[in-house]
């Protein structure tokens, strides 16, 4: 199966985490996202364990918020030791109000506003990951005022193709993202940051993509960023002491796909750029890396339930199920791939081929086309695989459509994290 917390029961049904997945859907109804902790945490564990034996007790993973942020996770996360990633006010808001410590916290964003970055220095941010020229001039000033010392990265953009879907790549030199290598600017982000007596600059940041199977442009992130930090170290006297090399490790969503060894692929990234930092007399510095889809994906599963089916002589089937892209946009957006599988009838044979379609007046709202499924029956549970990474986080509300709630399971124990949405949670900003 695409993941090992997949099981086949004697009862010919799904098992997720150590439980059927008929029951899940009979007791939670449908749609339902079902997100593995266990999993979580060992994944969280990987990171922590591999990047701290490769560089010490100063490396972090930052789990990357944007991919799954509700307030059980960040409890996890705290439990964990990992440090996160946050990218908005309402990211730092949820992970406070789960009581995460802070000063393990680093504020990303392309465009953060002055109330922004107000926001993040109440609440005491550990560290702002500047992004451009403005807003280092904005994040020293308010520091200035508030008279403290205000810790920063530099986002610098690397200048490499990470060869992934266009939407989800960053590292290149034209991205809204960062201030570019290429051109010699970010050597000029790096002096201005050095040059401000309210903020301390302790390192420098890059993400060159996400879901990357190919570990090379992650090696050549870790390659370039030792380099450009000599770099600062012979113009301006300045080492850094903390290098974070974003996030992007690819998960496997159907079959085809590649297994990834997450613990070999950072190990391999570690060689790297201790290496680079041989060859050029460097301290190596703390690693970071921010994890996101390889922490979540393959610990959730979304359950739905089949409604109406049509066959479309000599064209083809679709299936239509319970939820759609309000509940998982990642096929319309992307044209993801999904592992899907009519999770109560696993012993028969899957030779039903489909497009597996969602609710919204919209025919690009489809979750997976082109899908071999045992032929499904009004009723059938759906399980939608790998769904734990920007799903519920890029879940809406079209076509008034409530988001499903969040089932955790932990020890095969299941416990709600988040309820199901109610159409009064729907209207309740609305006058
Ligand atoms: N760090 C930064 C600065 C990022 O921009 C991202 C992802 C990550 C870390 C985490 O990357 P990961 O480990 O999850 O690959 N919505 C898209 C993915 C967008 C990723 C954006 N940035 C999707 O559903 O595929």
């Amino acid at each position: 199966m695409v993941c090992d917390n997949l099981t086949v029961g004697a009862n010919g049904h799904l098992y997720f985490a150590g439980l059927d997945t008929i029951e899940l859907a009979k007791e939670y109804g449908t749609p339902t996202y079902f997100m593995d902790e266990n999993k979580i945490r060992e994944k969280c564990r990987i990171y922590t364990k591999t990047l701290k034996e490769c560089f010490g007790d100063k490396a972090l993973p930052l789990y990357a918020s944007k991919a799954f942020s509700i307030k059980q996770m960040y409890r996890i996360l705290s439990e964990e030791h990992m440090g996160i990633d946050v990218v908005s006010p309402g990211e730092i808001y949820t992970a406070c109000a789960a009581g995460f410590p802070m000063e393990r916290a680093f504020f990303h964003g392309n465009n953060k506003s002055d109330e922004e970055i107000v926001y993040a220095m109440d609440k005491q941010i550990g560290y702002f990951i500047v992004d451009n020229f403005d807003e280092l001039a904005a994040v020293q000033a308010e520091a200035a005022k508030r008279g403290i010392v205000q810790k920063v990265l530099l986002r610098v953009t690397p200048g490499i193709d990470p060869h992934t879907h266009q939407k989800i790549s960053t590292g290149n030199v034209d991205s809204k993202f960062g201030v570019a290598m290429q051109t010699g600017q970010a050597l000029e982000f790096a002096k201005q940051a050095l040059s401000m007596d309210s903020l301390s600059l302790k390192g420098f940041h890059c993400h060159v993509g996400s879901q990357l199977f190919d570990i090379e442009p992650l090696r050549e992130a870790g390659r370039t960023m030792v380099q450009f930090t000599a770099q600062v170290r012979d113009r301006f006297g300045y080492t850094a002491e903390l290098i974070d090399l974003g996030g992007g490790l690819g998960v496997r969503y159907v079959d085809s796909d590649p297994e990834i060894d997450l613990a070999a692929s950072i190990r391999e990234i570690a060689d790297v750029v201790k290496a680079e930092c041989a060859a050029l007399h460097l301290d190596v510095p703390a690693i970071l890396m921010e994890p996101g889809r390889s922490i979540v994906a393959d610990a959730g599963l979304t359950l739905y339930t089949v409604g109406s089916k049509k066959e479309i002589s000599g064209i083809k089937n679709y299936v239509s199920i319970d939820g759609g892209m309000t509940d998982n946009p990642r096929y319309t957006l992307y044209s993801s791939d999904y592992t899907v599988i009519n999770a109560g009838k696993m012993h028969e044979k899957a030779d039903y081929v489909c497009s597996v379609a969602g609710k919204c007046c919209e025919s690009g709202d489809l979750i997976q086309e082109g899908v071999h499924i045992v032929t499904p029956e009004r009723g059938d549970i759906l399980a939608v695989c790998t769904t734990g990474a920007y799903n519920y986080s890029m879940s809406s509300n079209y076509n008034a459509i409530p988001r499903p709630p969040v089932v955790m399971i932990r020890d095969a124990k299941a416990y709600v994290a988040v309820e199901r949405e109610t159409f009064d949670d729907m209207i309740c900003c609305q006058k």
